[in-house]
């Protein structure tokens, strides 16, 4: 989840922040627009967020107070980070609907900083493969306009849902960190993966 980092956000090494990627958004894909999340989001995103289902392999539910919470360490991270999880939207039919959230940050752990890739969606969009559309759009964007080298995800081993997100946009697994006191695993791509794949 988007709290700390296991070792907290202590030296950031490797990475020159801000990394601009909101200078980039809006990011459209065929389905979605991806954008900052703001307050406006906060309905939604509590409920998603208030759903046991959506938070199977996170330690527990989040309260609507801790979602605000949640989303406001979120638009800091945007201003300290110059990136963040975003709002995936759709637009359909003259309204727009809120799916979920899905983007980078910054997160350190071993000792360096990661761009870590997070998405959640709500369990009405889960199916139609918007998860894989909004996650592949990030980290291409990242890794063709930023200066890192590889994107990362902390997967709980049990989420083959999540799993499968990762393999379709390409990442192999890597290894694996303990966060929030259990065992993840590490996803990667890497930035001459995603050109390779990009080729194919
Ligand atoms: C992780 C999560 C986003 C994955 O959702 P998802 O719906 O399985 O993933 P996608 O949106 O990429 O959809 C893929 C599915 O849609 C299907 N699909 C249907 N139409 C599709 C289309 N047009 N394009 C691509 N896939 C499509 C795929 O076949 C696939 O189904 P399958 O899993 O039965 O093979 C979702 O389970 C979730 O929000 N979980 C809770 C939060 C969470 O655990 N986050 C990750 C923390 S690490």
């Amino acid at each position: 989840m988007s709290g700390h980092g296991p070792l907290g956000e202590r030296a950031l090494p490797s990475m020159q922040l801000p990394l601009r990627l909101h200078e980039l958004l809006p990011l459209r894909t065929p389905r979605l627009r991806l954008v900052e999340l703001d307050l406006s989001h906060l309905s939604p995103l509590a409920a998603m967020l208030a759903d046991p289902v959506v938070m199977r392999y996170f330690p527990r539910v989040m309260t609507k107070a801790e979602s605000e919470q949640w989303l406001r360490r979120t638009i800091d991270r945007y201003r300290r980070h110059g990136t963040g999880l975003l709002a995936v939207l759709q637009d359909r039919d003259g309204t727009t609907a809120f799916l979920g959230d899905c983007g980078l940050q910054v997160r350190t752990f071993a000792g360096r900083a990661h761009l870590e890739l997070g998405y959640h969606f709500t369990r009405a969009a889960w199916g139609r493969g918007y998860a894989t559309e909004a996650a592949q759009a990030c980290v291409t964007l990242a890794l063709r306009h930023l200066a890192v080298s590889e994107v990362i995800a902390l997967i709980r081993p049990e989420n083959v849902p999540s799993i499968g997100v990762a393999r379709r946009i390409g990442m192999s697994r890597a290894g694996c960190v303990l966060h929030s006191g259990l065992v993840h695993d590490v996803w990667r791509l890497t930035r001459e993966a995603c050109e390779a794949l990009a080729l194919q």
